[in-house]
C-alpha cells in the first residue's frame, strides 16, 4: 500500500469532524484505510471487524465487487445528469426495483441524498399531499421522543434526541411527540418486547388536544436505532396504523435504518407486518458506498399530485443530485448482490445464533439490558455517576484497540454487523467485547 493511503495526514485541523468529539479525536486519531468483507484496515495496518456495517450501512460487507465494478463503469459511461426535467434509465430502473421490493401498495420513488433529506422529502410530501386533496389545514406533525431522523430542521424538530435539538433554536412550530418505547420490564427481552403497546394509544390523546383536522403524519423509526435500538413493544406498530388510518393521517415510517435486510426482511414494513404510506430509505440503498435515499410512497399519494395541467410541476422539491447516475448504478448493484447473494436470508438464518450470543454477555459488569432483533443488538451499561456516556464511549475506544468496531449513543453500545456475517465472526465480535466489558471501570 502506498505511503499517503496508510499515513494519516499530518494536519487534522481543517476538517471539523461530524458527530464528533474533534479535539479528543485529533490527539489520538483512529483511521481506516480500506476496507474489505468484514473488515477495515487501520492506518497502523491492524484488521478491525466492523460490527456496524460502518454506520449502519454497509449490508453487504465492504469492496463488493458487483458494486464496485457498476460504480466504475457508470461514471466512463455517464457521469451526472440533470435531475430536473431530464432523465436517465438507471433512475428509472432502480425505482422500479425498489417499488418491487416495497410492500404491497407502495408503488413510487422519490431520490434524495442522505437519511436526514428523506426525511424532509417525506415530511413535505406528507403536507402537500393533504392540501392537493383539499385538506390544507393537516399541517401538523407527530414524532416520537427518542426518534432520530436524520439533523435537518423537519428531522430535528420531529426527532426526540435532546442534544441534538437544544442549541438550535426554535424548530417547526407544529409538532408533538409520542412517548417512546423503551420501558423497564422489558429488560433483557429477546426480541420483540411484550409490554408497552398501549404506548400508541397517546397518539389519541395527541388527536383529542390538537384535532385530527390539523394533523399530516406520524413519523417513527419501526425500531428506533440511533438511540440505542428500542424495539417496537409486540401490537405498538399495528394499533399506531389503526390510529393513523382512523383519523386520516399519514403513517411514515422511517427506515434509513431498518430497510434493506437489517431485520432479515427487505424493510421493517415487512418483518412487523406494518404497512406504512411512506417509507424513508437511504444507507443499505447503495450500501453506503454513495450517498442516495429514497422516499417511497403508495399511488393514492403520488397520484394526488398528477392533477393540473401537464406542464406544470407537480412537485416543487428535488435535489441536484437525485437519482445521480453513479449512485443510481450502485444501488442496483447493492440490491441484486442482496438477492443474488441471499443476504437478507443470512441475516434472517443468523438472528437466533446472534441473539443467543448477544445475551450470553449477561451478568457481565455494568451490564443492564440486552436488546436483539434480526441483525441489530444493543448492550446497555449503567452510567458512571456524574459522567454520563463516558463508560461507553471507553468501551468504544478498547473495542477499537481490540479489534472490533462497535458504536455508542449514550451508555449504549449498538451492533449492527454486515449481513454477509458468518457465525465464527459473531463469536469473534461478541467473545472480544465480552473481554472488553471484563476489563471496563
Ligand atoms: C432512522 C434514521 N433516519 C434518518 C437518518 C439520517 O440519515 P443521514 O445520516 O444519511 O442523513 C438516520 C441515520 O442514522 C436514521 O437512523
Amino acid at each position: 500500500m502506498s505511503q499517503s493511503t496508510t499515513t494519516p495526514p499530518n494536519d487534522l485541523s481543517a476538517f471539523w469532524m461530524p458527530f464528533t468529539a474533534n479535539r479528543q479525536f485529533k490527539k489520538n486519531p483512529r483511521m481506516f484505510v480500506a476496507a474489505e468483507g468484514m473488515y477495515y484496515t487501520t492506518g497502523d495496518s491492524r484488521q478491525v471487524l466492523d460490527g456496524t456495517a460502518g454506520l449502519w450501512c454497509c449490508n453487504a460487507g465492504h469492496k463488493q465487487p458487483r458494486i464496485v465494478e457498476a460504480i466504475a463503469k457508470q461514471a466512463a459511461e455517464l457521469d451526472y445528469a440533470p435531475a430536473f426535467q431530464m432523465g436517465h434509465p438507471k433512475a428509472f430502473e432502480l425505482a422500479n426495483r425498489l417499488v418491487d421490493m416495497a410492500p404491497e401498495g407502495i408503488n413510487h420513488a422519490f431520490y434524495t441524498n442522505s437519511g436526514s433529506e428523506s426525511v424532509e422529502t417525506a415530511l413535505k410530501i406528507a403536507i402537500a399531499y393533504h392540501r392537493a386533496r383539499g385538506e390544507g389545514s393537516r399541517t401538523r406533525l407527530i414524532g416520537r421522543e427518542r426518534g432520530y431522523h436524520g439533523v435537518n430542521f423537519g428531522g430535528i424538530s420531529v426527532g426526540g434526541i435532546g442534544p441534538n435539538r437544544k442549541t438550535f433554536g426554535t424548530l417547526l412550530s407544529g409538532v408533538d411527540h409520542m412517548p417512546h418505547t423503551h420501558i423497564p420490564e422489558n429488560a433483557f427481552t429477546r426480541g420483540q418486547p411484550e409490554h408497552g403497546a398501549n404506548l400508541a394509544d397517546e397518539l389519541e390523546r395527541i388527536v383529542a388536544l390538537q384535532d385530527a383536522s390539523n394533523i399530516a403524519a406520524v413519523i417513527v423509526e419501526p425500531m428506533a436505532g440511533s438511540t440505542g435500538v428500542l424495539l417496537p413493544p409486540k401490537g405498538y406498530l399495528d394499533r399506531l396504523r389503526a390510529i393513523t388510518k382512523k383519523h386520516g393521517i399519514l403513517l411514515i415510517f422511517d427506515e434509513v435504518i431498518t430497510g434493506f435486510g437489517r431485520l432479515g426482511s427487505a424493510f421493517g414494513a415487512d418483518h412487523y407486518g406494518v404497512t406504512p404510506d411512506i417509507m424513508t430509505t437511504a444507507k443499505g440503498l447503495t450500501n453506503g458506498v454513495i450517498p442516495m435515499g429514497a422516499v417511497l410512497t403508495t399511488s393514492e399519494i403520488h397520484d394526488a399530485f398528477m392533477n393540473g395541467p401537464e406542464n406544470l410541476i407537480e412537485l416543487f422539491h428535488g435535489y441536484t443530485y437525485s437519482g445521480n447516475p453513479i449512485a443510481s448504478a450502485a444501488g442496483l448493484a447493492t440490491l441484486e448482490t442482496y438477492k443474488e447473494d441471499g443476504l437478507f436470508e443470512n441475516a434472517r438464518d443468523l438472528a437466533g445464533y446472534w441473539e443467543d450470543a448477544l445475551h450470553g454477555l449477561k451478568g457481565l459488569p455494568h451490564v443492564i439490558d440486552i436488546r436483539n432483533e434480526g441483525l441489530i443488538g444493543a448492550v446497555e451499561l449503567s452510567p458512571i455517576e456524574g459522567a454520563p456516556t463516558k463508560r461507553a464511549f471507553q468501551a468504544f475506544l478498547d473495542a477499537y484497540d481490540a479489534g472490533i468496531l462497535i458504536r455508542t449513543t449514550g451508555d449504549i453500545i449498538a451492533l449492527s454487523p454486515p449481513l454477509i456475517i458468518n457465525k465464527a465472526q459473531i463469536d469473534e465480535l461478541i467473545g472480544k467485547l465480552a473481554t472488553v466489558l471484563k476489563n471496563l471501570d
